[in-house]
């Protein structure tokens, strides 16, 4: 079969591309930890006010360390405000909403899902680095979209690998 060379050149450009954008994927999942959203639970959005979990937005600190953190995402705001959880230990966050689709990005980490009605979004992840770090709404919302935010703050805490770690202080 004679292939004409453009044709050849193209077919292994397009080849290339493949190549570059898998490469891609490997590289974002194994540097940076950032992966598809992968929990599929469901909740009525009219009953999130009243759901168990959820009407109690907040952190739980378990026995050995690790966190959950529940938060509620509405119009035009986040439940709760502040939200404090350990250095070096993993911490789930627990999202739904009660109204329209928003967006839960820990700025200048890979903390990043969209939070769907209908949907528990859930991630897991953990901070190395102590300090405030801000959390925002990245998905148009409505009118109060550009004020819907938060504060996430990572500390060293009692019985937690941060505080066994730190020789600060
Ligand atoms: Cu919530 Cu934009």
């Amino acid at each position: 079969m004679n292939v004409d060379l453009y044709e050849k050149i193209w077919i292994w450009a397009a080849v290339g591309i493949i190549v570059v954008f898998l490469a891609s994927i490997g590289a974002t999942f194994l540097g940076q930890a950032i992966q598809p959203p992968s929990h599929v639970e469901t909740i009525d959005p009219e009953t999130v006010r009243s759901d168990p979990e959820f009407s109690q937005p907040g952190v739980t600190i378990h026995s050995d360390g690790s966190a959950t953190v529940v938060v509620q995402a509405f119009m035009f705001a986040f439940l709760p405000q502040e939200i404090r959880v350990p250095r070096g230990e993993p911490v789930t966050f627990r999202m739904t909403s009660p109204d329209v689709i928003h967006g839960f990005q820990i700025v200048r980490t890979n903390g990043n899902t969209m939070v769907v009605p209908g949907y528990v979004s859930q991630f897991t992840t953990r901070f190395s680095q102590a300090g405030e770090y801000l959390i925002v709404c990245n998905e148009y919302c409505g009118l109060g979209h550009h004020v819907m935010s938060a504060r996430l703050i990572v500390e060293d805490m009692p019985g937690t690998a941060g505080a066994a770690g730190g020789g600060e202080r």
